[in-house]
């Protein structure tokens, strides 16, 4: 449907709507199960484009990670209605209601979206891996000396959700609570002897694999001992998205035989303080979610 312009017709995607556009990101062969569409929808603003049966050909998302940053993603066309200027027409909508918001916008692009994103003043932060971990064959890896891991409880959520703004440079205290349910044996945090938290990994299921993250942590060795803890907690397979600075847990990785079939890039428009430094975050939320 288009408008008098010729312009497509843009539509809310409201959270009862997860069932109908769901199947875009299967075609892509994301790994978005129907809860992560229904917490986004309902979290964030959906935005899409209908074809004349009233099935979705387009969609985009709009997630406010605090007042100051909004986190845009699920831009997806089907394959049929791509090169049509849809992508682009959703993400110019997108911004408009982060602009709108007073919030810088942020994105993690794959290699098909960046150059939608360029043109439109996105500007690179940092490169990201995704990683495909089968399950972990090596032996236990221990945090630090003076660090202990035990399960994430629901008591932990307020002192968490404080612990990551500054280290994420995300506000996203909801977004934490909603993972911490998803997969309650996959959270774990490190405390030091003080009682200090010095970090924590949640995860959640996903339609084809289990992902593993955000995972925030005071250091690499306590950032990799959590994702490794994480691992052997739950059944695999697992995805993660990685930093491509941490080089240790890269190089973990590949010992446990995980490949990484893709990258993304961490984008924004504007200045967002604290996003563009992954030194504390050794495993991403997910680039749907930031
Ligand atoms: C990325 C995606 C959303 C683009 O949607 P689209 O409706 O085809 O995008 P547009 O028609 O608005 O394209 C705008 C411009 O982006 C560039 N572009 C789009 N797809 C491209 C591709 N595959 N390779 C190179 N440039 C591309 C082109 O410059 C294009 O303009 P042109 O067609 O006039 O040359 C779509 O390809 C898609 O759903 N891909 C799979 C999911 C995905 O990767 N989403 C992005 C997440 S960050």
């Amino acid at each position: 449907m288009a408008n008098t312009d010729g312009s497509p017709v843009i539509h809310n995607i409201e959270p009862g709507d997860a069932d109908d556009v769901w199947p875009l990101s299967i075609e892509a062969g994301w790994n978005q199960n129907l809860k992560d569409w229904r917490f986004m929808l309902g979290a964030g603003r959906g935005f899409g484009v209908l074809n004349a049966d009233d099935r979705w050909d387009a969609s985009s998302l709009v997630l406010p990670l605090g007042q100051k940053l909004a986190w845009i993603s699920m831009v997806l066309v089907t394959k049929d209605r791509r090169r049509l200027g849809l992508g682009t027409t959703l993400l110019k909508r997108c911004i408009a209601e982060v602009r709108e918001s007073g919030a810088v916008a942020g994105l993690d692009a794959t290699e098909q979206g960046r150059p939608i994103y360029l043109p439109l003043g996105f500007h690179d932060l940092y490169r990201i891996s995704r990683w495909h971990l089968d399950d972990v064959k090596g032996p236990k890896v221990p945090p630090p000396s003076h660090v202990t891991l035990r399960p994430f409880a629901l008591s932990d959520l307020q002192r968490l959700a404080t612990y990551d703004r500054p280290l994420s440079g995300m506000e996203r205290p909801t977004l934490l609570a909603h993972l911490a349910t998803r997969l309650p044996s996959i959270a774990w945090v490190a405390e030091a002897r003080s009682g200090a938290l010095v970090g924590y990994v949640l995860g959640r299921e996903g339609r084809t694999a289990t992902s593993i993250g955000p995972a925030i942590a005071d250091d690499e060795e306590t950032g990799l001992a959590l994702i490794a803890r994480a691992a052997t907690s739950v059944a695999g397979p697992f995805i993660l998205d990685v930093p491509d600075r941490h080089l240790r847990l890269r190089l973990w990785l590949q010992e446990q035989g995980a490949v990484t079939p893709r990258a993304y890039m961490r984008m924004t428009l504007g200045t967002a303080k604290d996003l563009d430094d992954p030194t504390h975050v050794f495993a991403l939320a997910g680039p749907e979610l930031g």
